[in-house]
């Protein structure tokens, strides 16, 4: 049995992460941690855990964390991240970081989008991104990974394999994406307060999103060289899910067929990547690991279509794919 540690307990994508930790065979959770006073159980926070975990909340050291679990899931946010969890692994466990903290592999990019200097900027550039589909084998052998982020995973799965085949120009991407409201975690927010976002959407930081370079470097590496994106980002009116539309330029004559086809020899054997005919919506993945990729073409232009659920193959599903590589399990280990 592995042991294994959440951060954040508190917070949606923990929840989640419990969820499929609490059906993992090889599991075993000997802590959840959390800021808050008095060591309440975790199901007084999350009442769907009642009766299936139980276990308080503490505020624990990063050092005694490293020490009782061999693994430690951080659910924190960005910043907060690269503050603790170097202790963690200094103590000796293994670690998956659903934060940006270490997906970006240089400090001065770090500043430029998440405008403060990189706590521990010395693994910048020598952290592995949890990504099982495209980076398996230096997950194997990690110590840290970089989960993705959720709007990141469902614009690289598609991409990725096109750039490698060389089948689109790598600058002339648009990703237009829309997510539920709990991408912005539990925390309360103006934005998504119940009569700001029910029955509207909107744009945000447009221009400015910070998986705007996690996006451009990831693909960058089946590119040859970092492609310019346009990202932009929308508030949907629904808990979860993430679709994206991406639209991109064929480098000649392209057909649909032949995009479908780079698509599915790159995901063949890939239990959480389906390349379907129909455009999938968010309700085919929700609370589930599955991404949902097909492809047309329209007016000259490639346009790919994805959708996967923000909590699940956009954070905890994908880092229960990341234990499972680190530890040797079968990666759907755990995973319906
Ligand atoms: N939501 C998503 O769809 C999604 C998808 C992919 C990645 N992520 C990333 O995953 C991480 C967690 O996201 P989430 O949506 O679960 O967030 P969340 O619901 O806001 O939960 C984060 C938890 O971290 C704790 N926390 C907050 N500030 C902290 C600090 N300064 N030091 C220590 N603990 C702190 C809080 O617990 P206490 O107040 O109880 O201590 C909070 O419950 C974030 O980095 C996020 O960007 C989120």
């Amino acid at each position: 049995m592995v042991k294994v540690a959440v951060l954040g307990a508190t917070g949606y994508t923990a929840l989640e992460l419990l969820k499929i930790l609490l059906r993992h065979p090889e599991v075993e959770i000997v802590a959840v941690t959390s800021r808050q006073d008095g060591s309440p159980p975790i199901s007084s926070v999350h009442p769907s855990l009642v009766g299936r975990l139980d276990l308080a909340l503490e505020d624990l050291s990063p050092e005694e964390v490293g020490k009782r679990a061999d693994c430690v899931f951080g659910c924190l946010p960005h910043c907060a991240s690269a503050e603790i969890l170097p202790r963690v692994l200094a103590a000796g466990a293994k670690v998956v970081d659903f934060s940006a903290d270490y997906r970006l592999d240089d400090a001065a990019t770090y500043l430029e989008w998440y405008g403060h200097e990189h706590p521990d900027a010395a693994r910048l550039g020598n952290t592995v991104y949890g990504l099982p589909e495209l980076f398996r084998e230096q997950i194997r052998g990690a110590r840290l990974v970089a989960n993705p982020g959720c709007y990141s995973t469902s614009a690289i799965l598609p991409l990725a394999p096109l750039l490698r085949a060389g089948l689109i120009e790598r600058d002339d991407i648009i990703v237009d994406s829309k997510s539920g409201v709990s991408g912005a975690g539990r925390q309360p927010k103006l934005m998504t307060h119940f009569p700001e976002c029910n029955e509207s959407m909107s744009a945000y930081n447009v221009g400015r999103h910070r998986h705007t370079p996690e996006i451009e470097q990831v693909i960058g590496r089946f590119a040859g060289t970092a492609p310019m994106v346009i990202f932009t980002p929308q508030l949907a009116p629904m808990d979860r899910g993430i679709l994206s539309t991406i639209y991109a330029k064929p480098k000649g004559t392209l057909t649909e067929a032949a995009v479908m086809a780079c698509l599915r020899e790159a995901y063949a054997g890939e239990r959480f990547v389906r390349v379907v005919d129909h455009l999938p919506g968010t309700k085919d993945t929700v609370d589930t690991n599955f991404c949902d990729v097909t492809a047309r073409i329209v007016r000259g232009r490639v346009l790919l279509i994805s959708c996967l659920d923000n909590l699940v193959k956009g954070a905890s599903g994908a880092a229960v794919q990341n234990f499972n590589c680190l530890h040797g399990f079968p990666e759907s280990t755990g995973m319906l």
